[in-house]
């Protein structure tokens, strides 16, 4: 597979978690990142970790949810780096939220971040991959509303089956520009965020996983990576779930 040196990457959601595994990843493997996070203090020192062989990573506050802020964030990648090959719309939040507590400002909130955004990164980005004849766009997903569902989490499910929605319509719209639009559907990933979802949560989950373990980060990062390629440019649309083969099994086991 050909190295990502010299290839533009920008990563939201990048200063911890998987979009922290997904620049990681795409920094070692020789792209220049640019680190989005409505935390701006965070994704600096973040992509300062990044750069410690020389490599070029920045961080940059930004909130997916402002168009203002993507098409900002667009521009700061070409005119630093004058192209922009690969976006990973990752960020998103998911709040433990059961149903007879789902308020409706609740439920636009997710909405807004995990849907909005994504499609407020890809508009950002589509005038320069149009340009270019090339762009690798990944979507973080997930397994909950795509394929399984989870208590509490009947808000976040929606949105991340919309996202494959956006997903598929976007693919087409985009395909004859040389672009691709493909998502990655986490399992469970040892996350700042996965982790306030509590002891029990979590150690309900390990005991569904046939692995045995919790993903990294960069086990979601190697994904993005593959799809980022340029060999992978005959795959659009599709899905790649990363769950240690947590949604396999026929019946609970
Ligand atoms: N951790 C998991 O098990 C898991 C599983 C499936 C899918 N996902 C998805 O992966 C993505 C990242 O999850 P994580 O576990 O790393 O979460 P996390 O909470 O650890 O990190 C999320 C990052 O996104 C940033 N962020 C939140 N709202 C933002 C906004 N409006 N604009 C810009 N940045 C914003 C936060 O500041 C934070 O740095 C999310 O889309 C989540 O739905 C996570």
């Amino acid at each position: 597979m050909e190295s990502l040196h010299g290839r533009v990457a920008i990563v939201t959601g990048a200063a911890r978690g998987i979009g922290l595994g997904i620049a990681g990843v795409l920094r070692a493997e020789g792209a220049d990142v640019l680190l989005a996070d409505l935390d701006g203090d965070a994704a600096r020192a973040a992509a300062a970790g990044l750069t410690g062989d020389g490599g070029r990573a920045l961080g940059v506050q930004a909130d997916v949810t402002a168009e203002q802020d993507m098409q900002r964030l667009a521009g700061d990648a070409v005119q630093r780096w004058g192209r922009i090959d690969i976006l990973a719309a990752n960020a998103g939040v998911y709040p433990h939220i059961p149903l007879r507590e789902l308020t409706v400002a609740a439920f636009d909130a997710i909405m807004t971040i995990n849907v909005r955004g994504a499609l407020l990164a890809i508009q950002a980005c589509l005038p320069q991959m149009t340009e270019q004849h090339y762009g690798r766009i990944v979507l973080t997903s997930s397994i909950t509303g795509s394929l399984v569902g989870q208590p509490g989490y009947a808000h976040y499910g929606a949105t991340k089956a919309a996202m494959l929605g956006l997903m598929r319509s976007a693919a087409l719209e985009v395909a004859a520009a040389g672009i691709t639009i493909n998502a990655v559907l986490p399992g469970n990933i040892k996350t700042p965020g996965f982790d306030d979802l509590g002891p029990e949560h979590t150690r309900r989950m390990l005991a569904a996983i046939p692995l045995g373990r919790f993903g990294e980060p960069a086990d979601v990062g190697w994904a993005v990576r593959a799809l980022a390629a340029r060999e992978s440019g005959y795959i659009t649309g599709q899905t790649l779930v990363i769950d240690g083969g947590q949604v396999l099994p026929e019946s609970g086991q």
